[in-house]
């Protein structure tokens, strides 16, 4: 993981935010080459979910035809919406404070080991990746007991590193920047939903947030897609764009982020075929993964149990990625694909609904009124062909666009051994991107800057550029030019040489099998277009 994030600040993939300032936790920037990987990740994603779709046939598992159609609302919505989807009061996690350092945990994410020195038995946080852990708890613990390095085997560590969710009590937990034990406060909950103030007033009746999903959004433009447009049910709402959670503790890059992207769909369709429908995106969004490029044994799909699932679902999948920073053999989340029932419309009609009731009933406060009235609007859908009125179910596929490229960047990452202009045997870190997300889809080399090869390669360069992203390069030796490409993963490369001043063909270069191949100059174009689509 250190040699691909030293990789990306490198090439230019992601910065830190404000890094000259010194950063700012949780917030990360994408550089030249990673704005135009994450960008092309979230055009494949809108062109084939949305903008590709063929409403007409009937898509391979598919219950029946559907129709998709996009949308782009505001980050900042009406209070209201918060407060009846249940994040006003639910959407938090529980974390824990230290009163030595004022340090701030997700209590989930602290993780120690009792052990024992002295006649002292001290369980010792930490807060690093998984990588590190073993390293800063002796550490730690060599501080507190006051040993020295030579003297470790004093200390008698029991059992393995476990969460301090299964600790009960905190009198002889060592918190993770703390020098005494005892300092943490017990759990509570924190609200990760960002505040802000809307207008010039600033009294709290003018506080808002800043959405955490994308999702609600698409909910509460129900009506507004339907009485505008002609879709019929079944069909889904897609939606990309930023969502901001005030993460307590946000780490490994950029997979917990406070401020992200999602491409999230909503798809509406009648309750009978709910069930088939979740199955259908399930898969299809599985595939999606494994056909831009993560195919391999690090990318799973796991079904939720029954126990996990609230009581309006009967299914919620998680696409997951193998990501090198977890400990061995976890996975981090990609993606979820939720069957939410109708509960979203439901909320948005009648008011904030208690999620633990069974049938689902509004959630009533001390004084027996609805505690989040709805917007008592009619959200629901009467089949044109049927009459039926009903209130649609909800397929929900909901993706990050930051943990997918963070995913598609850790796939590509490699190195092998290959020989440079010398003939000597180096090690080639190659970023093996699909063609179709790679940010440069192709560089052009003249091989020496004289005999007029620079003005054919230029040519190239142009006519491809006019088409996708492209680069022209003539600087060193050419090996250490196609270095720089397979570094920034662009898959092919194209020579000008000797020849193509004669027979007018030029040489083109396969970065992951580094096959080379001559095609005509008039053919080059075409032949890298059919390659990189
Ligand atoms: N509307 C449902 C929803 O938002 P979620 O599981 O909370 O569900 C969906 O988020 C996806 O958004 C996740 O699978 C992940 O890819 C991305 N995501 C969530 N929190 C994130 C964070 N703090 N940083 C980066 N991506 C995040």
């Amino acid at each position: 993981m250190e040699k691909l994030v030293s990789l990306c600040k490198r090439r230019g993939f992601m910065f830190q935010s404000s890094e000259i300032y010194g950063g700012i936790n949780g917030f990360w920037d994408y550089g030249p080459l990673g704005v135009e990987l994450k960008r092309n990740i979230k055009d494949a994603w809108w062109h084939d979910m949305i903008t590709a779709h063929d409403e007409l046939d009937v898509r391979p598992g598919a219950p029946s035809t559907y129709e998709m159609t996009g949308l782009d609302c505001t980050i900042i919505m009406h209070p209201q919406v918060w407060k009846v989807s249940g994040h006003q009061d639910l959407f938090s996690d529980m974390m824990v404070d230290c009163k030595e350092s004022k340090g701030r945990y997700r209590y989930d994410q602290l993780r120690g080991r009792w052990v024992e020195a002295k006649g002292q038995k001290v369980f010792v946080t930490t807060k690093v990746e998984a990588e590190e852990e073993d390293e800063d708890l002796q550490r730690r613990a060599l501080k507190f007991f006051n040993l020295r390095a030579k003297n470790v085997e004093e200390l008698s560590w029991d059992g393995d590193t476990v969460s301090l969710e299964t600790i009960s009590e905190f009198e002889n937990v060592l918190a993770p920047e703390a020098k005494s034990v005892g300092s943490l406060t017990e759990p509570r909950e924190f609200n990760l939903m960002f505040k802000t103030i809307v207008g010039a007033m600033g009294t709290e009746a003018d506080t808002a947030f800043l959405r955490p999903e994308t999702a609600q959004g698409i909910f509460v433009n129900f009506k507004n897609v339907v009485d505008s447009t002609r879709v019929k049910i079944p069909f889904g709402i897609a939606q990309v764009g930023k969502s901001f959670r005030n993460e307590i503790t946000p780490r490994n890059f950029t997979f917990r982020s406070r401020e992200f992207e999602q491409m999230e769909i909503e798809f509406f369709c009648h309750p009978d075929s709910s069930r088939k429908w979740y199955e259908y995106w399930r898969d299809r969004r599985m595939q999606w993964y494994k056909d831009l490029g993560l195919a391999g044994e690090r990318l799973q799909l796991r079904d939720h149990a029954p126990d996990e699932l609230s009581h309006y679902s009967t299914g919620t999948a998680d696409i997951e990625y193998a990501f090198p920073f977890l400990p061995e053999g976890e996975y981090g989340e990609l993606e979820g694909i939720a069957h939410r029932g109708d509960f979203d419309l439901r909320s948005h009609m009648e008011g904030k609904l208690d999620p633990n009731t069974c049938p689902l009933e509004v959630e009533k406060g001390e004084d027996g009124k609805p505690k989040y009235r709805g917007s008592g609007k009619d959200l629901t859908y009467r089949d044109p062909e049927t009459n039926e009125k009903y209130l649609p179910h909800v397929i929900e596929p909901s993706a990050g666009a930051d943990r997918a490229t963070l995913a598609f960047l850790c796939e590509a990452y490699q190195e092998d051994e290959q020989p440079d202009d010398k003939g000597k045997m180096q090690t080639r870190v190659v970023m093996k991107l699909h063609p179709r997300i790679a940010p440069v889809k192709a560089a052009v080399f003249p091989l020496v800057k004289k005999e007029g090869m620079p003005e054919i390669a230029k040519d190239v360069y142009r006519a491809l550029k006019a088409k996708f992203p492209a680069v022209y390069d003539e600087k060193g030796a050419v090996g250490r030019r196609y270095r720089r490409q397979d570094e920034a993963g662009t898959p092919y490369c194209i020579t000008i040489d000797g020849d193509t001043l004669t027979d007018k063909t030029v040489t083109i270069r396969d970065r992951d099998s580094l096959e080379q191949w001559r095609v005509k100059l008039d053919d080059v174009v075409e032949e890298i277009a059919g390659r990189v689509s």
